[in-house]
């Protein structure tokens, strides 16, 4: 088994939807806490047990892992509602969740009012984002803004009456300048949600103390990433892009640990590539093959069911986010998925328009859209690699790939992803 640190952060290296559940759900097994540093209920990461399939939007993907203890971080945007609904849907499917759920005091609450918005701005919005709808980004724009409402603050129903009637009033305001409606259930959802508050506070916690602790007392921690690297605000492709540090550094603002007390960072990349939402797509396949990969992937998005587009693998993008993430090991899922192709094809640097070469990722959006990138061409495996265990039961042809990955990335492959179960998984080195 590959040895990870006490406390290691999963990541995401493209667009999201890598598959970091699968891999947190394998790591899970050898930790004590899982926690997550950011995102919300925009996050959709999906987990095979046996049979069974689970969507996990919030509550860390370790959670399928008898006795894990599972956090939320201060990092997160949560959304009451969309979580009990989680935590009781997993309850009726047998979970025993008692003791096992913690949640940051200093989380910022996720209200009827940010949902109503992000749907109204992106309707309105010239240039789309194409967001989940969740909420995420009003939610942020209210915590930057010091306007938000954290757990801590439903302790103090006096405080927290005052701080949310502003809040919905402003959201209304804009809303209706806006010319749009959907404003009238405000009231009423809010209360509803709000109504759930004690049941909350009996999970908050401090996470950072809880993280700490459990650290020097010798048990290990995971830190759980959602989305990817490429939609990380700072680092990411921005506009195009979530509204949180999706990045390995933001696993110990996003849960109150120093960075100091992380050890291993593994970036989870897919065999190719996809992005769901607006924005640049570099790598992206033509039309028919577009399809015919998401087809063989499966490639829907977890959260709103919208078709991803698939592109080729970009090593232009995972060597960038190995710097930024500081990986130490990567994970790379769904090989399987290239099984039946006669040929592969790597990008390995993107010709601008200028018709300059560059192997750096560039900041500037239209540089991304315009660039074309350079292609390497391997001959495909053309076998199936689903009952693979170890690395000598890959073909030659799929190993090759895999060597070619990590030499572009400049990063050790640790795990190889050969399918949605989990005995599915190679462990490397
Ligand atoms: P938001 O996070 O809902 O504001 O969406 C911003 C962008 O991030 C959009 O392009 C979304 O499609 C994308 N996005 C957000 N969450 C995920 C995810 O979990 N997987 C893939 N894309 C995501």
């Amino acid at each position: 088994m590959p040895e990870q640190g006490a406390c290691t952060v999963v990541v995401g290296c493209q667009w999201g939807d890598e598959g970091k559940g699968k891999i947190v759900d394998v790591l899970a097994e050898g930790v004590d806490i899982v926690a997550r540093y950011q995102g919300g209920a925009n996050a959709g990461h999906t987990v095979e047990v046996g049979d069974d399939g689970f969507v996990l939007h919030q509550i860390p993907s370790g959670i399928l892992h008898e006795g894990k203890r599972c956090l939320l971080g201060n990092g997160v945007v949560l959304d009451i509602g969309q979580f009990f609904e989680e935590y009781d849907a997993l309850v009726e499917r047998g979970i025993d969740l008692e003791g096992r759920v913690g949640v940051s005091t200093r989380a910022q609450l996720l209200l009827p009012y940010h949902r109503l918005l992000d749907r109204v701005v992106e309707d309105s919005a010239a240039e789309k984002i194409g967001t989940t709808g969740r909420g995420i980004g009003p939610a942020y724009e209210d915590k930057a803004g010091r306007r938000g409402v954290r757990v801590a603050d439903l302790t103090d129903k006096e405080r927290l009456e005052s701080r949310v009637a502003e809040a919905r009033d402003r959201v209304r305001r804009r809303v209706a300048a806006m010319g749009s409606g959907g404003a009238d259930e405000l009231d009423a959802d809010t209360d509803r949600v709000l109504a759930m508050s004690e049941r909350l506070l009996a999970l908050a916690t401090d996470t950072g103390r809880e993280i700490t602790r459990a650290l020097k007392d010798g048990r290990r921690v995971l830190l759980e990433g959602a989305q990817g690297t490429a939609l990380d605000l700072d680092h990411g492709t921005y506009p195009f892009v979530t509204s949180s540090n999706t990045t390995a550094a933001a696993a110990a603002t996003g849960t109150g640990i120093g960075p100091t007390a992380i050890d291993a960072v593994v970036g989870v990349v897919k065999a190719y590539t996809t992005r769901v939402g607006e924005g640049p797509l570099p790598t992206a396949l033509d039309p028919e093959m577009d399809e015919h990969m998401r087809q063989l992937g499966g490639e829907f998005g977890a959260t709103t069911g919208r078709p991803r587009r698939c592109g080729w693998f970009d090593s232009v993008l995972t060597r960038y986010a190995a710097q930024v993430n500081g990986l130490t090991g990567i994970a790379v899922t769904k090989l399987d998925v290239l099984d039946t192709l006669g040929e592969v094809q790597v990008a390995t640097a993107y010709r601008l328009p200028k018709g300059d070469v560059t192997e750096v990722f560039p900041a500037d959006v239209r540089s991304l859209v315009s660039a074309e990138p350079v292609y390497e061409s391997m001959p495909g495996w053309e076998q199936s690699t689903c009952d693979a265990r170890r690395l000598e039961d890959l073909p030659t042809k799929a190993r090759s790939y895999l060597d070619r990955i990590e030499e572009l990335t400049g990063t050790p492959v640790q795990w190889v992803s050969v399918g949605t179960r989990r005995d599915q998984i190679i462990p490397v080195h």
